[in-house]
């Protein structure tokens, strides 16, 4: 770490949290604390708190809290180094003196930096004289204009072994510093160093900060050794942790807006291709994605797609992503799926058939969850109960690799769900579907078009054995609050319409609920028109019988006014949202608290804890006294 503590406090202390934060998010005074909209989401009534003696801030919307930095990170999509670096100068503090030894690292990693820049200044002049005509030919023939090679500053490195050597030590660089830079190789037997790229074009390799750390170099020879010649890991260069196109992709992710996608592609060409097309795009150069490199793209995007050619070894390079990340996934983290058809890829696709093409073809793609479940259906034949069976094993073992263990669960749930929807949809096809519509092997499942839930389709009639089980086991303890909103929407299905994101994220606020609440959303957007009587049969239908009875009886014991039938309408709806408000608001708190619990270790953090946990406290004690019904001054 670079920073101390001294020094990072200094700077929170010279800036007001309220007013970096107030120069984008409109924030309004409210007792110690200021209010705006979140800007991490679209809500429209604000749930976003900024508190300048605590400095931190927490929004209620998307569970995200931190300090000065923290917002930065997540609002500009800085690293750490890069916030605090914004923030100093913005404090009008000078970056602390590194310590000796890391000052002479540093220095030495500068003098690599220089020669790599002095020699991508080279490459991209040879490019430009007599010597890069065939580059120049080879470029054009690739469609690629002249405004392309200054913007990803491509060059050319000519065919003689030392061309690079001879300019760069005529301008004093020691042949031993340009071995370490990777820009010369030396031979095992003591030999003298020689250029590594020669005869190729030459495509810059930067790191976060748009420093120079390496190059790519492509034959233009059909026939040469490798098409592709990489730099060798050095100080400066780790191939782990950089990703080909990093700062343009993030200059277009900010010009984007919120709905950009951030795809990751497999060649330079390709990032090359994507960005000219405007898509923010970056690459591994020649490995697979590891892990830091997932980590970085989650800084950048919460879902970045991954794009895969269409053809098998695309199809197997994308299987193999899906076990890297499978265990790194978190809330909120995770990648899509996208497949170029026809066995092109982005590049190919730009100068065949245009930017829109390109988009459209990258736009999209399939959820992780959706890809997971659909290579483990086509894995093998379900057509006996053992193979079904041994799919409903690896889903759960897929779901059972994820570290985190809310998201694991959802996957179980996710997986499970869509497990017995393929065989409720064979059923309900006429009873032979197992046998004939279920064959293994992938034929006809392109990747991404695998076979999708239409919402049009019928709504299993058939109460699955999961679903019986979890009703049952869940029945048992209702708290009544929850019951008693659960009840009245089953009652008057209209209360629920403008609440679906908040059912959705909170269910009714009580776990042994959310099942429920799940089915209710989905019959909820499937129908068109959805009447009490209609949902009551549904909801029997699929197994929640027993949970019905429960929610009856723990209703009355809530004091909802509304259960009692002596309210109109239009009051008992005020009554539902102005208490579904407060059941969310405490499902709020409980998440963040969780989510706080493990991100916050410092003192400040603490305090921020203890606001939260008063606030929840109430909320709890309001739900046990059954106050929350009266809304304030009625
Ligand atoms: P591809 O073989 O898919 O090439 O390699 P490409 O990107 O489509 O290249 P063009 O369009 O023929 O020029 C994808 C990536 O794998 C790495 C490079 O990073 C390349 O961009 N690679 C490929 C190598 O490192 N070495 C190779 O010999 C080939
Ligand atoms: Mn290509």
């Amino acid at each position: 770490m670079r920073f101390d503590d001294r020094f990072l406090d200094e700077i929170k202390s010279r800036l007001r949290l309220s007013d970096v934060i107030g120069k984008t998010v409109k924030l309004r005074r409210q007792g110690r604390e200021y209010v705006g909209l979140s800007p991490f989401t679209k809500e429209k009534s604000p749930s976003f708190f900024v508190n300048d003696d605590k400095g931190f801030f927490h929004d209620f919307s998307s569970g995200k809290h931190g300090d000065l930095i923290g917002f930065l990170q997540e609002t500009e999509r800085l690293t750490f180094v890069e916030a605090v670096e914004r923030l100093a100068a913005e404090a009008g503090l000078a970056l602390p003196e590194p310590d000796p030894q890391a000052a002479a690292q540093e220095k030495k990693r500068q003098g690599l930096t220089d020669w790599l820049d002095a020699a991508a200044g080279w490459f991209e002049a040879e490019l430009r004289r007599p010597v890069g005509k065939p580059a120049r030919d080879y470029l054009a023939k690739r469609g690629l204009p002249e405004a392309d090679w200054s913007r990803f500053h491509l060059g050319f490195s000519p065919a003689g072994r030392t061309a690079l050597k001879d300019y760069l030590v005529a301008k004093g660089a020691r042949p031993a510093e340009l071995v370490e830079a990777g820009l010369l190789i030396a031979p095992e037997d003591g030999g003298a160093p020689y250029d590594r790229f020669r005869d190729r074009i030459i495509f810059p390799i930067t790191d976060g900060r748009g420093r120079i750390v390496s190059f790519g170099g492509r034959a233009m020879d059909p026939e040469a050794r490798a098409k592709y010649l990489n730099g060798p890991d050095t100080a400066l260069f780790d191939k782990g942790h950089v990703l080909y196109g990093l700062p343009e992709a993030r200059k277009l992710l900010h010009a984007g807006g919120d709905g950009a996608a951030l795809v990751v592609v497999e060649g330079y060409m390709d990032v090359i291709a994507c960005q000219r097309a405007g898509i923010a795009a970056v690459a591994a150069m020649g490995t697979a994605l590891g892990e830091a490199q997932m980590e970085m793209l989650w800084r950048l995007h919460p879902e970045p797609t991954l794009c895969f050619d269409g053809d098998r070894a695309g199809k197997l390079a994308a299987s193999r992503a899906i076990d890297r990340a499978l265990p790194l996934l978190k809330p909120g983290k995770s990648f899509r799926f996208a497949a170029v058809v026809g066995g092109k890829d982005p590049d190919d696709v730009l100068r065949e058939q245009g930017a829109a093409a390109l988009k459209s073809q990258l736009a999209g793609g399939t959820p992780f969850a959706e890809m997971l479940f659909n290579r483990e259906r086509d894995a093998e034949p379900l057509d006996t109960p053992e193979r079904r069976a041994g799919l409903k094993q690896r889903l759960r073992a897929a779901a059972g690799t994820i570290a985190d263990k809310d998201l694991a669960q959802a996957y179980r749930d996710d997986l499970l769900g869509r497990f017995d929807q393929l065989f409720a949809g064979a059923r309900a096809q006429g009873g032979q579907g197992a046998s004939s519509g279920f064959r293994g092997g992938g034929q006809g499942h392109g990747m991404g078009g695998g076979r999708r839930w239409r919402a049009d389709e019928p709504i299993s009639p058939f109460p699955t054995p999961e679903g019986v089980a979890a009703a049952k086991r869940l029945a048992t303890s209702i708290e009544p609050a929850p019951a008693a909103l659960a009840k009245q929407a089953i009652v008057d299905p209209h209360v629920l319409d403008e609440h679906l994101e908040a059912l959705e994220a909170h269910g009714f606020g009580d776990p042994a609920l959310s099942q429920l609440a799940q089915e209710i959303i989905r019959l909820r957007l499937e129908a068109e028109h959805l009447d009490s009587e209609a949902l009551q049969r549904h909801l029997a239908a699929t197994g929640f019988s027993a949970l019905l009875t429960d929610i009856d009886r723990a209703a009355p014991k809530s004091g909802a006014p509304f259960i009692q039938s002596d309210v109109t309408l239009a009051t008992a709806r005020a009554q539902w949202s102005h208490a579904f408000g407060i059941l969310n608001r405490l499902a709020a708190l409980e998440q963040a608290l969780t989510a706080a619990k493990q991100d916050l270790a410092d003192r400040s953090g603490s305090a921020v804890l203890r606001s939260l946990k008063t606030e929840r406290d109430a909320l709890r004690r309001a739900v046990k006294l059954g106050t929350i019904w009266a809304q304030d001054g009625s």
